[in-house]
């Protein structure tokens, strides 16, 4: 197989004497979906800091087309590609869409005045390539839905110039339908070809409707990973638990 857009080799983070991530292999592939799987605690969230350069890493390295790579800020993980859209979204309800688009990068003339009229097109344009025709990109976010709100997220950082895209459980707080729709944006941004896509869910159904490769973390490890080839319904669930048997954790709770 092609070398990896991206590589992390060993990756570790100590918080003080507590060991979050203990030595993490993870590959992602343009074109693909990769689901980070794991309970509460397991790591994924101190896992996509590093990569997006929030937090250092005790040991360890990452590797961006075969190369090592830094990241001291998240601007430096922003330039080498890794664009990570995070569970609140960080947009301002009461700001437009266009505005939200393209918060800290606006377009300017050489006046230094703003450039509307072609913030709102691209804003509108770059929605509607994965998925929502958002008519009006001059209201306000808070009238947009939630899985709206995380289209706008996704078409924001790849428009940036994402070629990691990091989803932190982009589905979690949506209702049935709009889960759909986030699932069908990420489809879209698979079928690209040039982007690779690390999504965190707890949901098996959404991994196993669009990942094409699966990691499970627990206590900060990987203890196991595949592919929809190779990992069937309870092999998921099992390791999605941590590696507890659901049938057991089922007849714990039907004896309480
Ligand atoms: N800044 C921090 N300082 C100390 N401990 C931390 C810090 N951040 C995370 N941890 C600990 O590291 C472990 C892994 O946390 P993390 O947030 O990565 O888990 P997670 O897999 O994202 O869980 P969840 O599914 O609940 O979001 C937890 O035990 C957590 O308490
Ligand atoms: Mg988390």
């Amino acid at each position: 197989m092609a070398e990896p857009y991206m590589r992390v080799k060993g990756l570790e983070k100590k918080f003080g004497p507590f060991t979050a991530l203990g030595g993490v292999d993870l590959e992602v592939h343009a074109g693909e979906v990769h689901a980070l799987l794991g309970d509460n605690g397991a790591g994924k969230s101190t896992l996509i800091k590093i990569l997006a350069g929030v937090h250092q890493p005790t040991a360890g390295q990452i590797y961006i087309e075969g190369k090592p790579a830094n990241f001291r800020t998240p601007r430096d993980a922003s330039a080498a590609g890794i664009g990570t859209v995070y569970q609140d979204l960080a947009l301002n309800q009461l700001m437009s869409v266009t505005r939200n688009f393209f918060m800290g990068r606006e377009l300017k003339n050489a006046f230094g005045m703003l450039k509307m009229n072609e913030m709102d097109k691209i804003a509108h344009d770059e929605m509607l390539k994965i998925g929502i025709d958002f008519s009006d990109p001059t209201q306000a976010v808070g009238t947009m839905s939630g899985g709206q709100r995380q289209t706008l997220a996704i078409a924001r950082a790849i428009y940036f110039g994402a070629k990691v895209l990091i989803l932190d459980e982009p589905t979690s707080a949506l209702g049935q339908k709009q889960q759909m729709g986030v699932l069908k944006t990420i489809q879209k941004v698979r079928k690209r070809g040039d982007i690779g896509i690390i999504f965190i869910t707890h949901n098996e159904i959404h991994s196993r409707l669009i990942a094409d490769r699966f990691t499970f973390l627990a206590l900060g490890k990987v203890i196991g990973e595949g592919t929809q080839e190779t990992l069937d319904h309870n092999e998921i669930r099992r390791l999605m638990a941590g590696g507890a048997e659901m049938a057991d954790l089922e007849q714990e709770l039907a004896s309480v």
